[in-house]
């Protein structure tokens, strides 16, 4: 393979991607691929400062200026780790991208999703990833998953959370190629091999 592949992660807090993304890091590098992790927001170096200002802040924060700290992470993100890497022709994994954007500040802070989208576009010059796996749990098991101790997005409330989780449920509507819906309430095992056999699926979509 030449070209390597850009693979995402989305989903609410507390779906599981974390322990889903080592998995499919350990199957992949089984498989004899290169893979490199990488997260947003808060990839290496510049995007560790913004993800604490987006996290850790605690006086009042604007949903535009919120948009932009995550987009300018983004742009961070897609220029210094994962076009490099991926024009190397190793996999590329990042926990959340663009679609994140999308569920929580378009869809969650009800601003405007297609104006999410083509700044998206401009964060990351329009590269799209691969494939994208959307973790999808009911708000309840989501809480209950999270805890106490929240972070500030955490803290959103239920009804942000269930306008996440139908934002991703229509952002995955329109994209069916790109992103698979995977429901998050099920074994670690069974949810480990959908991602493989989608994975596999991609993949023979390539060779071809
Ligand atoms: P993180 O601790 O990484 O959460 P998780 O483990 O669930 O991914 O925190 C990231 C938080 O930021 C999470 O609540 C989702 C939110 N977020 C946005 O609101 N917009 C974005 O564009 C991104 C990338 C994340």
């Amino acid at each position: 393979m030449k070209r390597g592949l850009f693979i995402t992660f989305e989903g609410a807090d507390g779906c599981g991607k974390t322990t889903q993304i080592k998995l499919l890091q350990e199957y992949l590098q089984y498989r004899g691929y290169e893979v490199v992790l990488t997260r947003e927001p808060g990839c290496a170096g510049l995007g560790q400062k913004i993800r604490d200002l987006l996290l850790n802040y605690d006086g009042e924060v604007s949903p535009v200026c919120e948009s932009f700290l995550f987009l300018a992470d983004r742009a961070q993100n897609v220029d210094v780790i994962v076009k490099r890497n991926v024009d190397l022709g190793r996999i590329v994994i990042s926990d959340r991208h663009t679609d994140s954007s999308l569920a929580y500040q378009g869809y969650g802070r009800e601003l405007d999703v297609e104006k999410i989208d083509m700044l998206n576009n401009i964060a990351t010059s329009g590269l799209k990833p691969d494939l994208t796996f959307v973790f999808d749990i009911d708000v309840e098991t989501s809480m209950e998953r999270i805890g106490k101790e929240k972070d500030r997005m955490e803290s959103s409330g239920k009804e942000f959370f269930e306008r996440v989780r139908q934002g991703y449920l229509k952002i995955a509507q329109k994209e069916p190629n790109r992103i698979k819906v995977i429901n998050a309430v099920d074994s670690v095992e069974n949810i480990h091999s959908k991602v493989v056999n989608l994975f596999v699926e991609l993949e023979e979509k390539l060779l071809k």
